[in-house]
């Protein structure tokens, strides 16, 4: 049922976290056993030194599913209006995966759909919902980033395989007041669709069907050139998180928190020192959990929550980067959530 426009209630307002990665757990020795790599590449050039990995039968629906209960759980349990589902790897081509989400939730009939923004869907995602507040389409919001990346990243390609991994996390947003806590800042966004070659899967669209079986070598894997992808982020994330903390009117000087999309942890000091944030107020699971996509900042959020070095009252800024290219950045105080 359409809501009730309310003019004074247009700031979309974090009630509620949660965060799932599946619980096969992929080591650097697991990964030198079978690739031409090492635990010393993999922890010195990428911060990483665990993942987790979905098993044979399980796909993202089962990440996101998980990770929105728990979200749903830490605020309450409220009435939802509406589901967004970050992902670049959904269940199948079509349709969408979000609304068998939502049906799984028992959200049968709100509307629910899926958002394509690779790394930086999260962020996307937030936008969206925020936007569906504001405009009067849902009262409460139901944001999930989940990515099951392991399912196109190519085994045999050492420079992804090490990097990108399994998981989901999610917040529930309910509309209030911009001067609130938990309130967000203004989503700044962007892209730039000419390096759209330096993250993409080439096959299994409108350009290469699937349909063809007949697509180049490899072009059915995600590839991705990874040292323009590395200047990019860096670039990008330092930049838009600028203009987001300007947005709010806060200074860097004012952020408790970073919680940047764990990409690379040699991106993420990169990005932190561009912008002076001291590494204590750096968050960070990239050591446990690897690159999850569109997963890892409400992951990220999840995890700290839990292990209180994410507390009610910090001044935290999120920031993306990935494919598309698409980049982002937002603000918000952190809430105190009913159920911590
Ligand atoms: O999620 C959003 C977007 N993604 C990112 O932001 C990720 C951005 N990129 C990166 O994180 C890094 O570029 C990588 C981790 C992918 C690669 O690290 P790098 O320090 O930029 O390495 P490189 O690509 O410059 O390669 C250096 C060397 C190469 O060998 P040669 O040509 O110097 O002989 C690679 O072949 O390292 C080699 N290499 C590896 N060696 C051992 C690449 N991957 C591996 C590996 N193990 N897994």
């Amino acid at each position: 049922m359409p809501v009730r426009y309310q003019e004074k209630d247009r700031a979309a307002v974090v009630t509620g976290v949660g965060g799932w990665v599946p619980p096969h757990v992929v080591t650097n020795e697991d990964l030198s056993a079978r690739l031409d790599t090492s635990d010393e590449w993999i922890r010195t050039r990428t911060g990483i030194r665990t993942r987790h990995v979905i098993s044979p039968g399980m796909a993202t629906s089962d990440l996101a599913f998980e990770a929105g209960r728990r979200a749903l759980a830490s605020a309450g349990d409220p009435e939802i209006g509406a589901v967004v589902l970050a992902t670049t790897t959904p269940d199948r081509p079509c349709p969408a995966t979000a609304p068998d989400v939502a049906a799984r939730l028992g959200l049968v009939g709100v509307p629910a759909f899926d958002i394509s923004a690779v790394c930086a869907g999260f962020l996307y995602g937030l936008a969206t919902a925020a936007g569906l507040i504001a405009s009067g389409t849902a009262r409460q919001v139901l944001l999930i980033g989940a990515d099951a990346f392991t399912t196109i990243v190519d085994p045999k390609d050492r420079s992804t395989a090490v990097i990108f991994a399994d998981g989901a996390g999610a917040v529930v947003l309910r509309a209030g007041q911009a001067d609130e806590p938990g309130a967000v800042g203004p989503v700044v966004l962007g892209s730039d669709g000419r390096s759209a070659h330096l993250i993409q899967v080439p096959a299994g669209g409108s350009r290469q069907r699937s349909r063809s079986r007949s697509c180049d070598p490899g072009d059915e894997f995600f590839q991705m050139e990874g040292r323009e992808t590395f200047r990019q982020a860096v670039e990008r994330m330092s930049t838009t998180s600028r203009q987001a903390v300007e947005a709010v009117g806060w200074t860097l000087g004012d952020i408790d928190r970073l919680a940047a999309h764990q990409a690379n942890a040699r991106i993420l000091k990169a990005v932190a020192d561009r912008l002076a944030i001291p590494a204590g107020n750096q968050l960070s699971n990239i050591s446990r959990v690897g690159n999850t996509g569109a997963a890892s900042i409400p992951l990220l959020l999840a995890q700290s929550a839990e292990n209180s070095s994410l507390t009610a009252g910090h001044r935290v800024l999120l920031t993306a980067f990935g494919g598309g290219l698409s980049w982002g950045a937002a603000t918000l105080t952190w809430p105190r959530l009913p159920a911590s």
